[in-house]
């Protein structure tokens, strides 16, 4: 064991901030911040959140179909999804990472993550964060609110790493439920909670009561147990462990629940979240679902970031990430070369892939009246590749990864989070120390996020369909969304990198079974945006609709450009549109102008910012803004966009409502909420 040791120390010294260990395994109290290791924070612009790296695109297919037919027809088709929620697509975030995301406490949220949240919530009414992982396991809570120093509500006891993972415990103070209280009192964001597992004999179920304490109608599940397929390999259970005793062991916490008048057990639990270490049919041949009926408010799986002892001592998995980057992180696994997986990513099959092994499960889970959530997963494990997990590239993968994973009866499917050493992060803020004069990193899996969205809508009733499109061609998906048997919006990628325009396709749609010479059969017109970039090996500046949230340290959240929704003329004789499709980019058709207005003919309130020297950022934001900013569609003000450089790029906030007064400091990289009434 001593060898491991030595070897798990200097591998964190010598790699971990410049490459990318899970965020657990940093040794440090501050993922975010560049402090703990002075290689990378000298070397900043190398961390692996910005690293420089680009691959070259995969070459121009020879062979590619340009022209295809597809067609969606009224009163629904064979095949069609369940019924999709809007906040589908969500994000996971690991428990100690939540303060350098979202704020230092509850009177201290970050406001340029405020702002990519109003984009999303703008679009899809409701989002969805599991916030758990690995830290999980050992957090604790001290009901002190004033535990930690500078209202801090998480620290990490390193002093008390003993477990094989070192993920140090997590210690907690009620605050903590408090910020994410208050962030859903901001906005209609709800959260998957993770609860300590290790220990059953001593369940400790704080984190349920200040969960349902602070949290209320937006606590939507507790996580029960983070990847119990491997807790032997982890040391956490003895050999042999394995579905039927994690089953016995989840009735012991509805047991606990039951006897906890504060922890009143709704129907609230969620399991097995496994990983690939077990089969899953044999949890559900236990009789888990139907023992368990009462409490199971969903089923999950997931696919957690690299656990480092793992790596050491055994082969990389892959997991529910498609592959892996664990060689050149660690040393351990199979040698992979980026670019070499780069086009892996670049084609419809890697979705297919992820997805398939689960549709026995989804299939499954719908007998049993249960949604299905893939917890976490993201590009690769150990932390993603650079030049793949954080380019234009990693955008159209995610989104046709999603797109299919609601087309296979997923009832959501959450982005994991790690700190400034992984390539996959949806957005980074900046290291701590240096959130003065940086802003946020936007990542591909933003962009995603956006588009997916707003595909699917915040209606709850939209239902997706693979097209297996052009033939089945891989490069070039597409799908249809339907609500309440009207196709309303297609999706098409073009995973194609051929900047010449010759690799642009053209789907000619007909809508209403492609009947011609009937009237109202193909609109006249439909409305498309494109999510787009010059190259899929490009590194930030992506577009969705024309609008972007740049490139390093650029954004405070808020959209920059103008929205540009472009229309195309259909052909009503020959009952067709033909829709172009440039390589590469993802296209969002709206059938009729419902289908548009419903996603987006709301703007999204957003929380400006007004810079006044590159060093200090304030502005203030009214009480009403913030109390109609939770998806809700009437929120009044213009679609908060901004341009760099501009002179004053406050904008839509500016009446104040008598009694609170909210100042946002971007010095600080965080609102601070000061008023009675929080
Ligand atoms: C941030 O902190 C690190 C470690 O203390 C230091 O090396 C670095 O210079 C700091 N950066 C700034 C901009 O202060
Ligand atoms: C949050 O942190 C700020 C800055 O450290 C502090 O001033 C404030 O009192 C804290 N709020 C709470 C509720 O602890
Ligand atoms: C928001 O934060 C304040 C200060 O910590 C707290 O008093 C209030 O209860 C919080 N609101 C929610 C909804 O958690
Ligand atoms: C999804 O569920 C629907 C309804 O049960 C079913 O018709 C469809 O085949 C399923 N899709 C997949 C890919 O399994
Ligand atoms: C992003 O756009 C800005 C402004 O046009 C430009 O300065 C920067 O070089 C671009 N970055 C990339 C990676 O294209």
């Amino acid at each position: 064991m001593v060898s491991w040791k030595l070897a798990f120390g200097l591998s964190l010294s010598a790699q971990a901030f410049v490459q990318g260990v899970t965020i657990h395994h940093v040794p440090g109290q501050d993922p975010f911040a560049a402090t703990t290791a002075t290689a990378a924070a000298a070397a900043y612009t190398g961390a692996a959140a910005y690293d420089p790296t680009t691959l070259t695109p995969p070459p121009v297919p020879t062979n590619l179909n340009k022209n295809f037919q597809l067609s969606v027809i009224p009163g629904g088709v064979p095949g069609l999804s369940i019924k999709v929620p809007g906040r589908f697509f969500g994000f996971s975030v690991e428990m100690s990472v939540v303060e350098h995301l979202f704020g230092k406490n509850s009177t201290f949220i970050q406001v340029p993550f405020l702002n990519l949240m109003a984009n999303i919530l703008s679009r899809s009414g409701s989002f969805m964060i599991r916030v758990g992982g690995n830290t999980q396991e050992t957090a604790e809570v001290t009901h002190d609110f004033d535990a930690f120093p500078n209202g801090r509500v998480m620290e990490k006891d390193l002093s008390g790493v003993t477990n094989p993972t070192q993920t140090p415990p997590l210690l907690i103070t009620p605050g903590y439920l408090a910020l994410l209280g208050n962030i859903s009192s901001l906005m209609n964001i709800d959260w998957y909670l993770g609860i300590p597992f290790f220990d059953v004999a001593n369940l400790k179920l704080d984190i349920v009561e200040l969960g349902q304490q602070y949290l209320g109608k937006h606590l939507i599940g507790i996580e029960v147990g983070n990847e119990p397929d491997f807790y032997v390999s982890h040391g956490h259970r003895a050999e042999g462990y394995g579905p039927p005793n994690y089953v016995d062991e989840f009735g012991q916490v509805v047991s606990a629940m039951n006897n906890d008048a504060n922890a009143a057990n709704r129907k609230l639990l969620i399991g097995p979240n496994v990983d690939l270490n077990w089969n899953i049919q044999d949890v559900w041949d236990t009789g888990f679902v139907d023992r368990y009926n009462e409490n199971l408010v969903a089923l999950a799986v997931e696919r957690s970031v690299l656990h480092l002892s793992f790596l050491i001592f055994n082969q990389c998995r892959l997991g529910r990430y498609p592959t892996d980057n664990c060689f050149a992180q660690f040393g351990s696994g199979t040698p992979r070369n980026a670019q070499d997986e780069f086009p892996k990513y670049l084609t419809h099959q890697s979705g297919q892939d992820m997805a398939g092994p689960y549709l026995a499960s989804t299939a499954f889970a719908q007998t049993k009246g249960k949604p299905f959530l893939m917890f976490e997963t993201n590009t690769a494990s150990c932390g993603g590749f650079a030049g793949i997990s954080d380019v234009f590239g990693a955008a159209l993968w995610a989104v046709d990864y999603a797109m299919t994973m609601a087309h296979s009866n997923f009832s959501g499917i959450m982005f994991h989070f790690g700190g400034q050493n992984v390539f996959y992060n949806p957005f980074t803020p900046p290291p701590t120390n240096q959130s003065a004069f940086h802003q946020w990193t936007v990542g591909p899996i933003y962009y995603s996020a956006l588009v997916v969205a707003e595909a699917i809508g915040s209606s709850g009733n939209a239902q997706v369909i693979d097209l297996v499109a052009n033939g089945g061609e891989l490069l070039t998906p597409a799908y249809a969304i339907y609500e309440n048997g009207q196709p309303v919006r297609m999706l098409l990628v073009n995973f194609v990198d051929d900047p010449s325009g010759n690799s642009d396709i053209t789907a000619s749609i007909s809508v209403g079974g492609g009947q011609t010479g009937v009237p109202g059969a193909t609109p006249a017109s439909v409305k498309v945006k494109y999510l787009r970039a010059g190259s899929v090996s490009q590194k930030g500046n992506y577009t969705w609709a024309g609008q972007t949230w740049g490139d390093h340290f650029f954004s405070d959240g808020r959209p920059v450009g103008e929205e540009q929704i472009e229309t195309v003329n259909c052909d009503q004789n020959a009952g067709v549109c033909n829709i172009p499709v440039h390589a590469p980019s993802v296209a969002l058709v709206f059938l009729s102008d419902d289908a548009q207005t419903e996603n987006n003919g709301q703007p999204s309130t957003t929380f400006a910012t007004t810079a006044r020297t590159k060093t200090f950022n304030t502005a203030s934001v009214d009480d009403a803004v913030l109390a109609t900013s939770n998806g809700d569609k009437d929120a009044g003000s213009k679609l908060g966009s901004t341009s760099k450089g501009s002179a004053n790029t406050a904008q839509g906030i500016s009446a104040h409502l008598p009694g609170l007064s909210v100042v946002l400091s971007l010095a600080l990289g965080a609102v601070i909420l000061s008023g009675k009434r929080w």
